[in-house]
């Protein structure tokens, strides 16, 4: 996470809280060729924003599990499969709806969404205007103050390109920031 100090620091303020955090340059395509498939290096550039949003009902009651499958999770699919679909349009470079599962394969009753976009700031502008999320945001704010044990979290971070290397072995040319990368031409 940035601070104002450039380092994890327990005294500096959050940078978020006095800087755009705008994203500057593309992602580029430093090593291989997404189209050839084999092993392709992409460079991420500065304030990338990354947010992980999470859902575990592994402790809800049958109340909570009913309401978090028939009024939270239909919606959610919805703005999920909208991002994995339609991603480019908004600036969300990737993104993946996965299950948590155990060593044996089985599925928990854990979720989470893991997306990689643009900018904090187009994350944010999705969140306030897409029709799926201000549906479950509204649903939330409804249920909130009755919920015991389902839980809904977000975490986000934003982070220098520095520490952005996205690697990828055989994989179909748009998995994760493939899709978006620029080829970079050959001097
Ligand atoms: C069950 C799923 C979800 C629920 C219940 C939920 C609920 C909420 C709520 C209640 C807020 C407002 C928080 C506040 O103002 O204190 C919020 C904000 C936000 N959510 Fe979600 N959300 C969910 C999924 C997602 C997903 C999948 C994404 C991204 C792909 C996302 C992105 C955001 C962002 C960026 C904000 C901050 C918006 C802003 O302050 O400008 N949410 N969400």
């Amino acid at each position: 996470m940035n601070t104002a100090t450039g380092g994890p620091c327990a005294t500096a303020s959050p940078l978020s809280q006095t800087d755009w955090l705008k994203p500057a340059d593309e992602l580029t395509v430093v090593s291989g060729d997404p189209a050839q498939g084999g092993r392709v290096i992409i460079r991420g550039h500065d304030n990338i924003a990354l947010i992980r949003s999470g859902q575990d009902w592994r402790a809800a009651e049958a109340t909570e599990r009913a309401l978090y499958f028939e009024e939270i999770l239909p919606t959610l699919q919805a703005g999920m499969d909208f991002l994995r679909d339609n991603g480019e349009s908004v600036g969300c470079y990737s993104n993946r709806f996965v299950r948590s599962i155990d060593l044996d394969g089985n599925e928990l009753d854990e979720s989470y969404d893991i997306g990689h976009w643009r900018s904090l700031d187009l994350l944010e502008r999705w969140a306030e205007s897409h029709p799926t999320h201000l549906r479950i945001f509204v649903t939330f704010f409804r249920v909130v103050t009755g919920l015991e044990k389902l839980r809904l979290y977000h975490e986000v971070s934003v982070s220098d390109s520095k520490h952005q290397i996205f690697e990828y072995i055989n994989c179909h040319q748009h998995t994760g920031m493939m899709r978006d990368a620029r080829v970079s031409s050959p001097v």
